[in-house]
């Protein structure tokens, strides 16, 4: 997630292209900072303590080496790998569940941006086509809920507190999907038919 929050950083800074109109409200602008602060710190606090103890254990270890020996320390590979070998089926699927919907994010996202600079002025909208858009008016809210779906497929669904998060995030993008996609609908009257607000096929 925090690599996630990152890439976020980064598209906002680089890729899309904010018209100078564009405002943000004040409660939203404080949820947001709330949300991509407190969302990793909650994810990461459980596993924290685990992965202090491995740090500090391998720390003393690479010391207690270095004093009673005067070889060269060598990386062991197989102590790097063997993590991910613990792994269950439910990690693995919840990390290609993940990884689908940060790519798809990530090219609605390129797609968003670039708009602006095919009709050349700064505060155009425009239909947008290519990826996920040719089902849903707001794709990347979609990946984003895609994303979330492959962490709590990951914690095995018995975390109550990334199911929670995961409703926050559902019921949030839901209710903004439906207010873009009814006002793509006013705005153009030449709107793809077929394109619904979020949930493919469905709504
Ligand atoms: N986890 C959460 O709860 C949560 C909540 C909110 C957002 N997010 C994520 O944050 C990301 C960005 O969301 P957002 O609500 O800021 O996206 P957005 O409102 O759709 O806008 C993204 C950028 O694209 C531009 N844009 C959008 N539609 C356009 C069109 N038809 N023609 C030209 N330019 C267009 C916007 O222009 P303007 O500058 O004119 O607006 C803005 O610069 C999404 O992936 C979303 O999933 C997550």
């Amino acid at each position: 997630m925090e690599v996630q929050v990152l890439r976020r950083l980064f598209e906002t800074l680089y890729v899309f292209k904010y018209s100078p109109s564009a405002r943000m409200h004040i409660f939203g602008y404080l949820t947001g900072l709330f949300f991509y602060t407190a969302m990793p710190l909650t994810l990461c606090c459980t596993c924290a303590p685990n992965v202090f103890k491995f740090g500090t254990s391998e720390v003393t270890e690479f010391i207690v080496k270095d004093r009673s020996s005067t070889q060269a320390i060598e990386f062991d590979w197989w102590d790097f790998v063997n993590p991910f070998s613990k792994l269950g089926w439910c990690q693995w699927i919840g990390a290609a569940i993940f990884l689908w919907g940060w790519i798809h994010q990530h090219r609605c996202h390129a797609i968003l941006g670039s708009l602006r600079e095919h009709v050349g002025k700064v505060d155009e909208y425009v239909i947008p086509h290519g990826d996920w858009f040719e089902i849903v008016s707001t794709p990347h809210y979609l990946a984003e809920i895609v994303i979330y779906a492959g962490v709590v497929f990951g914690s095995g669904g018995a975390d109550l507190t990334i199911w929670l998060l995961f409703g926050f995030v559902v019921s949030n993008l839901i209710f903004a999907a439906a207010e873009t996609h009814r006002w793509y609908l006013q705005k153009f009257d030449n709107y793809p038919s077929n394109r619904v607000a979020i949930i493919p096929f469905v709504c």
